[in-house]
C-alpha cells in the first residue's frame, strides 16, 4: 500500500505532479527575480552616483593643478585643502613623466590607470568587494593642450556596501519565508482540490457500479462543489430513468401476463372438460380471441411507444390534420354507434402541421377513442380543429364521466388508468395517452386537459401552424 501511494505521488502525468511542478517553477522564477533585480539595480545606481561625484571632484582638482607651474607635495596638499577635497582613502598626483609628487593614504595604487591617464584618457572603476564599494577615478592634468600630470582618487565606501549587503540578506530571509508560506499554502490548497477531485472520481465509480442512490457531499460555493451538485443532479436523473424503466418493464409484463393467464385458463378448461357443450366451447374460444386481441393491441401500443422513445429521427412532413381526423372518425364511427355516442365535428381547412401522419393519427385517434369510451349513453363528442394563423388547435370535448382534477397529472403516465375496472372492461391498457403525449412532444406541440362544461373532459392539443414562408 505505501509503495503504491509513493508511486502515485511521483506519477509525472498526474495532476498532483503537474500542479506542484507548476507552483515550484513559478516560485523559483519569482524568487530569483526578487533576489537579483533590487540588488543589481541598487548597486548600479551607487556606481553611477560614485562616477558622477568623483568625476566632478577629479576635474576640479585637475584644473586647479593645471594652474600650478611646478607642483610639489605641499602645493598639492594646499590645493586639496582649499578645494575641500577630503574623504578619499587615497589621493595620488604625478607629474607629466609619471613621477609621484603626492601620494597620501592607503588603498590600491593603480599604476596602470595612471599610465593610461598620462596618455590622455580617464579611467573609472568601481567594484563591490566584501560589503564595500571600492572606487577609483583617474584623470589627466592638462595645461595648454599638453598633459602635465595625472590625478587618482580612490575611495572605499563601507557604509553603502554594508547597506546593500544587509538588503541582500533581508531579501534572502523574506524569500525563504515566502517560499515556505507558498509551499505550505500550495500543499494545503492542492491537497484540498485533489481530495475533492478524488471524491468526485470515487463517486463516479460508485454510480457507474450501479448505485444510483448514491449522492456525494457537495457542500461549498466553489467550482468543485458546483461540479459535485451537477453530478448529484445527473445521478438523480439517472436514478429516475432507471426507476421508470423498471416500473415500465414490470407494468408491461403484468399487462401481458393477465390476458395470457386468461387464455391458459380458458384453453385448459376446454381441454380438461371433455363433455363441454358446443355453445360453451364457442363462448370460451371467443373469449380467447378477445384476450388475444387485447394482447395484440397492447403490444402494438408498446411498439409505438418504444418507437417514440427511440428518438429515431423521422423526417417530419406537412400533415393536414383535418384529413387525419376524418380518417380516424371513419374508424371510430362503429364504436360510437355501439356506445350510442353522438359525434360532432367542426374542422377548419388549412390546418397543416409539421409531423408524421402516423403520429398525428395516434394523437387524434386516441383522444377521440377515449372521448367515446369514457362517455355515457346518449353522450356527445365534439371534435374541433381551428387555426389562428400562428398555431393549430385540435380539441376533443366529451360529455362523459370526466377526470377528477387530482388525476389529470397522472393520466399521461404509462399504464395509468383512473378507474381500473372500467378501463380494463373497455379494453384499455392505459397506454393511449402516453403515446399521445410523447407524439405531441416529439413534434414540438403541447397538450392540456381540462373539464368540459357542464360535464366531461376537454383535451386541447396545439401545434405551430406549418407555412412555407415560415420554413
Ligand atoms: N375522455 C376521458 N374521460 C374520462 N376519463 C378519461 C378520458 N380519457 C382518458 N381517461 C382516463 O385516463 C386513463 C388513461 O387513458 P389512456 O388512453 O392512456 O388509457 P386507456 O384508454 O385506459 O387505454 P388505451 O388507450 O391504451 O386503450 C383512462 O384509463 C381513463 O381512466
Ligand atoms: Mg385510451
Amino acid at each position: 500500500m505505501p509503495t503504491e501511494r509513493k508511486k502515485k505521488f511521483i506519477n509525472t502525468g498526474s495532476m498532483r505532479f503537474r500542479f506542484f511542478s507548476f507552483i515550484g517553477m513559478l516560485l523559483l522564477v519569482l524568487l530569483l527575480l526578487l533576489n537579483i533585480y533590487p540588488y543589481f539595480s541598487t548597486r548600479d545606481a551607487v556606481y553611477q552616483e560614485k562616477e558622477k561625484s568623483m568625476e566632478s571632484q577629479a576635474a576640479t582638482l585637475a584644473s586647479a593643478l593645471a594652474g600650478l607651474s611646478r607642483p610639489d607635495a605641499e602645493s598639492v596638499a594646499e590645493v586639496l585643502r582649499l578645494l575641500d577635497i577630503r574623504d578619499y582613502d587615497r589621493v595620488i598626483v604625478t607629474d607629466g613623466a609619471g613621477e609621484m609628487i603626492y601620494n597620501v593614504g592607503a588603498g590600491e595604487a593603480l599604476i596602470a590607470d595612471l599610465e593610461t591617464a598620462l596618455q590622455g584618457k580617464t579611467v573609472f572603476r568601481s567594484a563591490l568587494r566584501d560589503a564595500s564599494f571600492s572606487s577609483s577615478y583617474t584623470m589627466p592634468v592638462s595645461a595648454q593642450g599638453t598633459i602635465t600630470g595625472a590625478v587618482l582618487l580612490h575611495e572605499d565606501d563601507d557604509e553603502r556596501g554594508q547597506i546593500l549587503h544587509d538588503l541582500q540578506v533581508q531579501i534572502r530571509v523574506v524569500s525563504l519565508l515566502i517560499a515556505a508560506a507558498a509551499v505550505v499554502m500550495a500543499f494545503i490548497y492542492g491537497s484540498t482540490v485533489l481530495r475533492k477531485l478524488r471524491q468526485l472520481s470515487d463517486s463516479m465509480k460508485i454510480v457507474a457500479g450501479g448505485d444510483y442512490k448514491y449522492r456525494m457531499n457537495a457542500a461549498g460555493t466553489d467550482e468543485l462543489a458546483e461540479l459535485g451538485r451537477e453530478f448529484n443532479d445527473l445521478t438523480a436523473r439517472l436514478d429516475d430513468t432507471e426507476q421508470q424503466r423498471r416500473r415500465f418493464v414490470s407494468d408491461a409484463s403484468h399487462e401481458l401476463k393477465t390476458p395470457l393467464a386468461s387464455i391458459r385458463l380458458l384453453s385448459d378448461s376446454i381441454v380438461q372438460n371433455e363433455n363441454m357443450d358446443e355453445a360453451t366451447v364457442r363462448e370460451f374460444v371467443t373469449d380467447i380471441g378477445n384476450e388475444a386481441e387485447r394482447l395484440q393491441r397492447t403490444t402494438e401500443k408498446l411498439l409505438a411507444l418504444s418507437r417514440l422513445d427511440d428518438d429515431i429521427q423521422v423526417v417530419p412532413e406537412p400533415v393536414d390534420v383535418k384529413q387525419v381526423a376524418l380518417d380516424a372518425m371513419v374508424f371510430l364511427r362503429p364504436l360510437a354507434r355501439e356506445r350510442n355516442v353522438h359525434m360532432r365535428a367542426a374542422l377548419d381547412d388549412g390546418c397543416v402541421v409539421l409531423a408524421t401522419v402516423d403520429d398525428m393519427f395516434h394523437i387524434v385517434f386516441n383522444l377521440m377513442e377515449n372521448a367515446i369510451k369514457y362517455n355515457v349513453p346518449d353522450g356527445e363528442v365534439a371534435v374541433l380543429l381551428h387555426t389562428d394563423g400562428e398555431t393549430v388547435q385540435f380539441t376533443v370535448e366529451d360529455t362523459g364521466i370526466g377526470i377528477p382534477e387530482e388525476e389529470r397529472y397522472n393520466i399521461f403516465s404509462r399504464f395509468y388508468r383512473v378507474d381500473k375496472a372500467r378501463s380494463r372492461e373497455a379494453g384499455g391498457s392505459g397506454l393511449g395517452l402516453s403515446i399521445v403525449h410523447d407524439a405531441v412532444k416529439a413534434h414540438g406541440g403541447s397538450i392540456a386537459v381540462g373539464q368540459n362544461r357542464p360535464r366531461g373532459s376537454r383535451f386541447i392539443v396545439s401545434f405551430p401552424l406549418y407555412s412555407i414562408e415560415r420554413t
